[in-house]
């Protein structure tokens, strides 16, 4: 392995695409436009990420050298983008609710329509007025609900769950990237098995693609399929937590779960279930989709 490594080092591969002599920002950016599979939009993202500048500065001058060193990165990440990875994997980054989140390929990377699941919570805690409401994250990958509702709310403490530990080592990093470490508690251990608890919120965007369904995914090539494959109907472990919040959400509390669009009847039932006497409700996206199932239970529950 070590010796793998080694040799892998030493030779240098020349990428396919970029021919030796692209020196100069627009060379480079002319280049990765004749690419297939390749935007223009994210060949300048990528080189704006190599030199370290906003895309209007390059766009604005094409002229700039472009250091050899970085020619070689450039063509390199371009040449994996061609192969369909993910843009946020090739920089390290991607925005989520207006702050910069770092994501490697051990997490899921943060997509926008998770960010109805912090409005939610966000407007619940609003409305609530508790002096340091207790909110749980359960399967925090990046960390992106967690940071992001911690830095909204600076008087909530969260408890962020997930069962990997490469997760966790991310979403750690994004706590304090955002200033929030002090005010969150990150956890490994399945749902809310090993969580101190009870919470005042509950929010979980957990895996929830059918494994029949993901394996026709080409998101099952690049992100883990820890962060995706929801078991046979994709309701595996929505169906424990929402058993698990039952004893865990105290009264006037809030469960929030991200849910798949054809999952809002399946899982709403289920909350029905499990919290007879609290308000059950599906939120739609803005594209009209069923996107966050809520179950504010009432606080005078015994
Ligand atoms: C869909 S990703 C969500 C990541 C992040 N919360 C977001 O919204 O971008 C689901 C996460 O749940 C984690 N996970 C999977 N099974 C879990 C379990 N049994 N307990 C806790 N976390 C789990 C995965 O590792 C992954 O990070």
């Amino acid at each position: 392995m070590a010796q793998a490594r080694a040799c892998a080092e030493r030779v240098i591969v020349l990428p396919r695409h970029i021919p030796a002599g692209v020196s100069t920002v627009g060379e480079a950016l002319a280049q990765a436009r004749r690419m297939q599979n390749v935007t223009p939009i994210t060949g300048q993202a990528i080189l704006a990420h190599v030199l370290g500048q906003g895309r209007a500065r390059l766009l604005a001058r094409p002229e700039a050298p472009l250091p050899r060193g970085q020619s070689t990165e450039f063509a390199a990440l371009l040449e994996r983008a061609a192969q369909g990875e993910p843009l946020a994997y090739l920089t390290g980054e991607r925005e989520f609710c207006g702050l910069v989140f770092t994501v490697t390929p051990d997490v899921l990377i943060p997509r926008p329509e998770t960010e109805m699941l912090v409005d939610v919570a966000v407007q619940w805690a609003e409305q609530r007025h508790k002096a340091a409401p207790h909110i749980a994250d359960v399967g925090t990958g990046s960390g992106a609900i967690a940071v992001t509702v911690a830095a909204r709310l600076p008087q909530v403490c969260i408890t962020a769950v997930d069962v990997s530990p490469a997760a966790l080592d991310v979403a750690r990093h994004n706590a304090s990237r955002h200033g929030v470490g002090k005010r969150t508690v990150f956890m490994q251990g399945s749902l809310l098995e090993d969580t101190p608890g009870p919470f005042d919120a509950i929010l979980a965007n957990l895996p929830y693609i059918p494994t029949e369904t993901l394996q026709t995914l080409d998101v099952s090539r690049w992100e883990p399929s820890l962060a995706l494959d929801g078991g046979p109907d994709g309701l595996d472990l929505i169906r424990v937590l929402v058993r698990q919040a039952v004893t865990r959400l105290l009264p006037g509390g809030l469960l929030a779960l991200e849910i798949q669009y054809d999952q809002g009847p399946p899982v709403s039932s289920l909350c029905r279930d499990a919290f007879p006497d609290a308000i059950t409700a599906i939120k739609r996206d803005l594209a009209g989709l069923d996107r966050v199932v809520c179950v504010e239970v009432p606080a005078d529950r015994a």
